[in-house]
C-alpha cells in the first residue's frame, strides 16, 4: 500500500466514524446475505459482535503504517479466527461486505480511489490474521526446480 492509499483509508474510516454502527450493521446484513450459514457461526451477542469488529477495524487503520504492531494483534485475531471454523470463502465475502458497509454509508465520497485502498487495506488485514506459523516456521520445504 502507498503511504497515499493509506491515508485515503484512515480519513475515509475517520468519516464514516459518526455512523459506524450503520456500517457495521450494513456489513453484516450484507455478509449473510452472501453466506447465510455463516450466521451459525455467530453464537454471541450480535450488538456487542458490532461493537468489537468496529474496535478492531479501528485499531486496525490507526495501525496501518506500523506492521510491528499490526502484525501481533492481527495474528492473534486470525488465532482466534481460526477455531471458529471459517473457511477462506467466508474471507471474500467479508471483504466485499466491508466495502459495501463504507459506501452505503460514505455514498458519493467513498471514491473508486478510496475503495481500491479499501480492498488493499483489507488484504493486506486478512494476509496477517491467516498467515499461520505452519506456514512460515522456517521447517517448510519450498519445492525447488
Ligand atoms: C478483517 C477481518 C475481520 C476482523 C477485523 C474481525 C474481527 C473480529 C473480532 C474483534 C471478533 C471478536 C473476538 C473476541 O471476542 O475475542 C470477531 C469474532 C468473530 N468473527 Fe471476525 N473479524 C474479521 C473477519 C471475519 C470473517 C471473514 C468471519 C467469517 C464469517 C468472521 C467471523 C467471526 C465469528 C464467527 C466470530 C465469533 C462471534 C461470536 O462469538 O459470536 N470474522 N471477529
Amino acid at each position: 500500500m502507498t503511504p497515499k492509499q493509506q491515508e485515503l483509508v484512515r480519513t475515509s474510516f475517520e468519516l464514516a466514524l459518526p455512523q459506524q454502527e450503520k456500517f457495521a450493521e450494513f456489513l453484516y446484513q450484507e455478509l449473510f446475505r452472501m453466506e447465510p450459514k455463516a450466521i451459525a457461526l455467530f453464537r454471541g451477542n450480535m450488538d456487542e459482535q458490532r461493537t468489537k469488529l468496529l474496535r478492531m477495524l479501528r485499531l486496525a487503520v490507526e495501525n496501518i503504517g506500523k506492521p510491528e504492531e499490526l502484525q501481533p494483534m492481527l495474528y492473534n485475531l486470525g488465532m482466534i479466527h481460526q477455531s471458529f471454523g471459517i473457511e477462506p470463502h467466508h474471507f471474500i465475502s467479508f471483504g466485499q461486505a466491508l466495502v459495501f458497509g463504507l459506501k452505503n454509508v460514505l455514498n458519493e465520497k467513498f471514491t473508486p480511489e478510496t475503495e481500491d485502498a479499501w480492498k488493499d487495506a483489507y488484504h493486506y488485514f486478512i494476509l496477517m490474521m491467516t498467515n499461520f506459523p505452519h506456514a512460515s516456521d522456517g521447517n517448510v520445504q519450498l519445492p525447488h526446480n
